[in-house]
């Protein structure tokens, strides 16, 4: 019994990554990896409370360090978990792509690089494109709040549509790269799945921020 148990618990962490949604509302088992599902929402009479706090638990993403290293305020990338200055350092340059003669492709590839470090098997971030989020998409240093009034902001959400936003949060592959993001780095919580759910109930609730 107790093995059977076990074999089961195992089983399903094992497969989360595929099934995280599923596993999420149907179970009723959360936060799944971290993320709580849209069913959780669901006793939320009020909308506007309700997309507030959906847009809340999106917050759990949208300020994790794999979102934040590549949406700072200043100059250049930050890395790591404690999220520190880029090494080697590298700025942004005109495009957010680097210098000349040292842009981001230069040791940033299309798929992650894994390489034996000091500490075990770590890796160098890939993926095609990578760049830096243009500085008026920075959110280094932002409340949730003030994250959520920038995202509906065409001047500062790449001219998009709530609906646009919602396709860049379920698609991109960037976005995406957050929970993939290579040995030696945590994935973003939850899956892209499940956080272009929550995206899609924080639209439809109307879209409403945090005070
Ligand atoms: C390797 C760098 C990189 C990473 C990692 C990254 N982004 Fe971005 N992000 C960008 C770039 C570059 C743009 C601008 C692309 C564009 O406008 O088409 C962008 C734009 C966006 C936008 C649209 C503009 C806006 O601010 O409203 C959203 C939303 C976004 N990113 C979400 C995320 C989330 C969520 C994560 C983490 C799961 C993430 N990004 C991780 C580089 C990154
Ligand atoms: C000279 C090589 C080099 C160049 C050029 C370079 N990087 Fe990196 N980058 C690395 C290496 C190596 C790592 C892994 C460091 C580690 O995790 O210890 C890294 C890590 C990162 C991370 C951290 C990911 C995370 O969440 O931990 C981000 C973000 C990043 N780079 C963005 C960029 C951007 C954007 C550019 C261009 C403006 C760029 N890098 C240019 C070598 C480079």
């Amino acid at each position: 019994m107790i093995r059977l148990v076990l074999t089961s618990v195992l089983a399903v962490t094992l497969c989360l990554p595929a099934t995280a949604q599923d596993t999420g509302s149907s179970s009723g088992v959360s936060p799944v990896q971290g993320l709580r599902p849209v069913s959780d929402f669901d006793d939320i009479a009020d909308d506007d409370a309700r997309s507030i706090a959906i847009f809340e638990e999106m917050g759990k993403v949208l300020t994790h360090p794999r979102c934040l290293n590549c949406h700072p305020k200043g100059d250049s990338p930050l890395q790591g978990d404690e999220m520190m200055p880029h090494m080697p350092p590298v700025i942004r340059g005109d495009a957010d792509f680097g210098a000349p003669g040292m842009t981001c492709n230069t040791c940033h590839g299309a798929e992650n690089y894994e390489i034996v470090g000091a500490g075990g098997i770590e890796s160098v971030p890939g993926h095609t494109p990578w760049s830096l989020a243009p500085i008026e998409m920075a959110w280094v240093g932002q409340s949730v709040a003030e994250i959520c009034e920038q995202l509906k902001d065409p001047a500062r959400n790449g001219d998009r549509s709530l609906d646009e936003i919602h396709e860049h949060m379920a698609k991109d592959g960037l976005v995406g790269w957050g929970w993939h993001p290579g040995a030696g780095r945590m994935p973003a919580p939850g899956s892209q799945a499940a956080f272009g759910e929550l995206t899609r109930a924080w639209i439809d609730t109307g879209a409403a921020c945090p005070a």
